[in-house]
């Protein structure tokens, strides 16, 4: 069964980004990619892929010759400025409510032919999924630095049941269950 997954990497202060954007806290760091929790495992399971606005904007950004998806993928923004990268399947659209989040979710999870939805960030939509009671899975790998301010890993009530954890290189990685 689909099940929908908030997987990121967060300061130990629960920041995702800093307040300009930018992840030099994170990509400077030691993991490795085939190890526990690692992204080449992660990516196997899913199927769709939903982010905000800023996140889309920080990849096409930083990889501005490429896509990195061959799965679809809903970009979230009211902003007229954005353009799907040419030749992806990539959606942009707004859901300004629960009922609008839960349709969706309903077009995520359909895409994603039974494997799973990752919801990319920022944290701000993966409390909305969390509020609609459409996140199943947080996954977070917390680095060992502190950055003081910045994008908010999950900036809602949330609570959480840890199903797993493992070091892997710098990080400490754990997998939690939502609880609805
Ligand atoms: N550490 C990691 O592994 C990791 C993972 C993911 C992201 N990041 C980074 O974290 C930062 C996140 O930025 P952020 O906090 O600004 O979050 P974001 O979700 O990437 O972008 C927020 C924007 O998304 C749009 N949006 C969100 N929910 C929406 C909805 N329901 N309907 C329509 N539009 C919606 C809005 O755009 P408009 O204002 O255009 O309407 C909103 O301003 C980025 O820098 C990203 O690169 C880090």
């Amino acid at each position: 069964m689909t099940r929908t997954v908030y997987y990121t990497a967060t300061t130990l202060d629960g920041f995702i980004a800093t307040p300009e954007h930018s992840l030099d806290w994170l990509l400077s760091r030691q993991i490795d990619q085939d190890g526990p929790f690692g992204y080449k495992d992660f990516e196997k399971r899913i199927g769709a892929v939903v982010m905000g606005a800023s996140t889309y904007r920080w990849i096409r950004r930083h990889e501005p010759d490429s896509w990195a998806y061959a799965i679809p993928t809903w970009v979230l923004t009211h902003s007229r400025d954005l353009e799907p990268f040419p030749g992806a399947d990539i959606r942009i659209t707004a859901a300004d409510s629960p009922e609008a989040l839960t349709t969706l979710h309903g077009e995520l999870v359909a895409a994603a032919g039974g494997r799973d939805v990752w919801v990319v960030g920022g944290g701000d939509l993966a409390g909305q999924f969390a509020e609609a009671g459409l996140l199943d899975e947080l996954v977070v790998s917390i680095a060992p630095v502190t950055i003081g301010a910045g994008a908010p890993l999950l900036p809602r009530h949330v609570e959480l049941v840890r199903t797993e954890w493992a070091v892997n290189g710098e990080f400490v990685c754990v997998r939690y269950d939502v609880v609805r």
